[in-house]
């Protein structure tokens, strides 16, 4: 070979690593386009407990993956329960005082589910106040019949994202609603019924608004009347308006006049940078066993199921009445659909028992049952609780509640993770 012809080929080579090196730098540099933002990334290492749920989740049994043709008969009953046409509802609110038994909070057998729901929906107003307490707005409906109903107005449109902490933004009125299906479907009777309920400025509002309610409300640049409310958390900058048509949207949810027992939550998350026990402690769990009883952990892990679906990370108390939890307070769900934050489920996987009903009615509704029936439910009252992508960010965290069930049967077996407990 000629001096010439190696210097050709040296040449060559080096052309062909400065192409090189030229187009991984152009592939790097515009396949991150600067506008895309990843969703929420934490800055820590994954946890090892999470690295190996997400291992079960890859090689979850196919059957979580397909409907569970035993789910049928179950459906079947919950539509009967829901399907309210045709009934009258003039004596929808007799008997409240009488609604809790050992079972549940209401009756819901029957189509009375769906009664109730209508009758919350469409009874006249007779009068309108701000609720007497709590962080954000929310009015105090008194219906015709005396009885009442909280109104937590919508503050977001159903694809809005909120981004942030877990507990950012103001409620979603959704999914207070959202909750409620869920919580039916999924056998947890503990939860106050809830609507979406759509009231006018005018006929519903001002004409039965009591003064305290009017001293709470402004007129925007429009000319509407908008209210500001009265909680910890209200601004007068920070008002509800009417639509174009003069309607307010809002949750509707059942008023529960009794008394209930307040709790803090073990698991409750941190509202600064400061880390909770929980966070810290791999055998917290032990630690809470030592002041609740087996039942109770149990109820809060139900709990933190339905919470993990929706992306609840604002439960930090809790009530109870009968010595069951009660699902209150249900507006920080649905916050994100891209998001799952898994340790809201801490409480299964580090105490990793669940109750054996849980289980059951969770391996029920595999494979888009859940979707399709909470869908269908609330169809009754016409309702859209949420969008296809939250529908979808909720059967992907099933998924994940199945893959943590398996993680704890890997780890402890199965029968230290089922507890037949009755009552629960
Ligand atoms: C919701 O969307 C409508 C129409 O797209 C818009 O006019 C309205 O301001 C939005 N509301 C909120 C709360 O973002
Ligand atoms: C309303 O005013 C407060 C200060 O009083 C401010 O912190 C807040 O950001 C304002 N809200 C809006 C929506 O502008």
């Amino acid at each position: 070979m000629s001096m010439n012809c190696i210097f050709g080929f040296s040449l060559f080579l080096l052309l062909l690593v400065v192409l090189n090196i030229y187009f991984f730098y152009n592939l790097s540099v515009e396949h991150r386009p600067a506008t895309f933002k990843l969703p929420m990334v934490k800055s820590e290492p994954i946890p090892p407990v999470i690295k190996e749920i997400n291992e079960y989740l890859n090689r979850l049994p196919s059957q979580y993956h397909t409907k569970n043709s035993k789910f049928v008969s179950v459906q079947r009953n919950l539509i009967s329960s829901f399907n309210s046409s045709g009934a009258s509802l003039d004596s929808v609110w007799q008997n409240v005082e009488n609604w809790a038994d050992e079972e549940s909070l209401f009756p819901y057998k029957n189509g009375a589910a769906g009664q109730i729901l209508q009758a919350m929906r469409t009874s006249q107003i007779a009068f309108v106040d701000n609720a007497p307490k709590g962080t954000q707005l929310k009015l105090l409906l008194v219906l015709k019949g005396n009885q009442k109903l909280y109104f937590k107005p919508k503050r977001y449109n159903l694809s809005d994202v909120i981004r942030g902490n877990i507990y950012a933004g103001y409620d979603r009125h959704n999914s207070e609603v959202f909750t409620y299906y869920l919580a039916m479907v999924l056998n947890y009777k503990w939860v106050a019924p809830s609507v979406i309920r759509r009231i006018n400025i005018n006929y519903d509002i001002l004409a039965h608004a009591v003064p305290g309610l009017k001293r709470t409300m402004v007129k925007n640049s429009q000319g509407s009347d908008c209210i500001y409310g009265k909680c910890y958390y209200c601004k007068i900058n920070e008002t509800v308006c009417p639509d174009s048509t003069g309607h307010i949207e809002g949750a509707g949810i059942l008023y529960l006049d009794k008394y209930f027992k307040v709790n803090k939550s073990p698991w409750r998350h941190s509202y600064n940078s400061k880390k909770m026990e929980w966070e810290n402690d791999k055998d917290f769990c032990k630690k809470v066993s030592s002041l609740l009883s087996t039942k109770r952990i149990l109820n809060l892990i139900d709990i933190a199921i339905i919470d993990f679906l929706i992306q609840n990370g604002d439960r930090h108390r809790y009530e109870v009445y009968k010595h069951k939890i009660l699902l209150l307070d249900n507006g920080k769900g649905l916050g994100n659909p891209m998001l799952d934050e898994l340790d809201i489920l801490a409480p299964l996987y580090q105490c990793c028992i669940i109750s054996s009903k849980t289980w059951q009615m969770l391996e029920l509704v595999s494979g888009g049952s859940l979707t399709e029936t909470i869908q269908l439910l609330a169809s009754f009252q016409g309702e859209k609780l949420t969008t296809d992508d939250h529908y979808r960010a909720i059967e992907r965290r099933l998924l994940k509640v199945y893959a943590t069930v398996m993680y704890c049967i890997g780890k402890h077996g199965s029968a230290n993770v089922f507890h037949n407990i009755d009552g629960i």
